[in-house]
């Protein structure tokens, strides 16, 4: 394993932040990860784990030693009567996968072509998109259990019910400082729809009743393509924010006051339904929309997306942060929680 020092992270931050690492490693097989894990210790530095970087905010340069996780492979593990079983390591590139996936006659995952990122991250927030969770594919995933860490269960298999996945999130961000995640398993049912009830990919599809996984896949990089900016040209971490979810009566009151509101049903919890609001709507109706601070702004297509002019750094984008937040609970009453992981924290 080799240390490196002072690296560059622009290109490994998908806000394009002009941050370094103190000291890099890149990971390769799962015995790095333990030796980094131990050069860590054994130096008394703090460590921290970058994966795709597409869902992070660097705020400043991060101390001690960065750990990159390059862990590769994917494969057909096994096949039951219902259900295709898919190993992917967690430094592959999603959508990549995703293709893979079709390339091997397991469609499913096709609503969630061209998330950035890496297949670790996954299941770290849930990712989402027109209308499907990853979640609802994932049979376990391998971690590396930091309170383990010497121990005969460092190395651990949580099921889908051990990940406690809710509306992106999971144990991964309720205990941030105590998986790493290795690989996923994925299980594929054999039996295939179409899941279109997402309005905007239902009405792609308005004269084409029988889309193929294929067609899905394409209309969904289409659409995201269009709204989202490439983060090659245009810095970003996709959305900035939760869609924020509150109860019945909480929804009922703002419709009152806001008969507009988007709302759309979201987690079941302590037996209640909650209901996601578009935080994306509420920004927007705030003009909040192709806003610009300094180098930073609000995306001019999708005001959930705060970009990097070039040249940004992360403070100015968590103060352009802080003034949605304001604004929005000044009007609407509701808290945006922030969905990019903040480093160093
Ligand atoms: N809207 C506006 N103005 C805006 C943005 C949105 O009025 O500037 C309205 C839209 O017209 C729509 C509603 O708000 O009625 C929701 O917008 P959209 O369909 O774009 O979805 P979103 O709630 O903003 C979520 C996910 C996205 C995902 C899309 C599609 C979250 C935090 N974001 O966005 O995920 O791609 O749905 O399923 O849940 C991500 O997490 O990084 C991400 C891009």
């Amino acid at each position: 394993m080799q240390i490196l020092f002072n690296f560059p992270l622009k290109s490994l931050n998908s806000f394009g932040f002009d941050v370094k690492a103190k000291e890099f490693a890149r990971i390769h097989h799962t015995q790095d990860l333990l030796e980094a894990l131990e050069y860590a210790s054994s130096h008394q530095m703090p460590f921290q784990v970058l994966g795709g970087g597409s869902n992070v905010l660097l705020k400043e340069d991060l101390p001690g030693l960065t750990i990159h996780l390059e862990l590769l492979g994917k494969s057909i593990v096994h096949q039951s009567a219902t259900h295709t079983f898919i190993d992917v390591a967690a430094g592959e590139n999603w959508h990549e996968f995703v293709a893979w996936t079709l390339d091997n006659h397991c469609p499913g995952l096709e609503n969630l072509a061209l998330i950035p990122g890496t297949c670790g991250a996954a299941p770290i927030q849930n990712i989402g998109a027109y209308g499907a969770e990853v979640a609802t594919w994932i049979d376990s995933v391998e971690v590396l259990d930091l309170h383990h860490l010497g121990d005969d269960q460092a190395w651990q298999t949580l099921s889908r019910q051990d990940c406690q996945f809710t509306y992106r999130h999971s144990i991964f961000k309720d205990q941030p400082k105590r998986f790493i995640v290795t690989q996923v398993r994925f299980a594929i049912p054999k039996a295939w729809q179409a899941n279109l009830q997402y309005a905007e990919l239902a009405n792609f599809f308005l004269h084409q009743p029988t889309p193929s996984a294929e067609d899905i896949f394409k209309a969904v990089c289409q659409i995201r393509s269009n709204k989202l900016p490439n983060p090659q040209s245009l810095g970003n971490a996709g959305s900035f924010f939760h869609n924020p979810q509150v109860n019945q009566t909480t929804l009922i009151a703002l419709k009152e006051k806001f008969p507009q509101l988007v709302a759309y049903p979201g987690d079941f919890v302590n037996g209640e339904n909650l209901y996601k609001l578009a935080a994306g709507w509420m920004i927007d109706q705030c003009g909040f929309k192709g806003f610009r601070q300094g180098n930073v702004g609000v995306y001019e297509k999708q005001a959930l997306v705060l970009v990097n002019h070039g040249n940004g750094t992360g403070q100015e984008m968590l103060a352009l942060a802080s003034l949605i937040k304001e604004k929005i609970h000044a009007v609407y009453g509701v808290d945006l929680t922030q969905e990019p992981i903040l480093m160093p924290n």
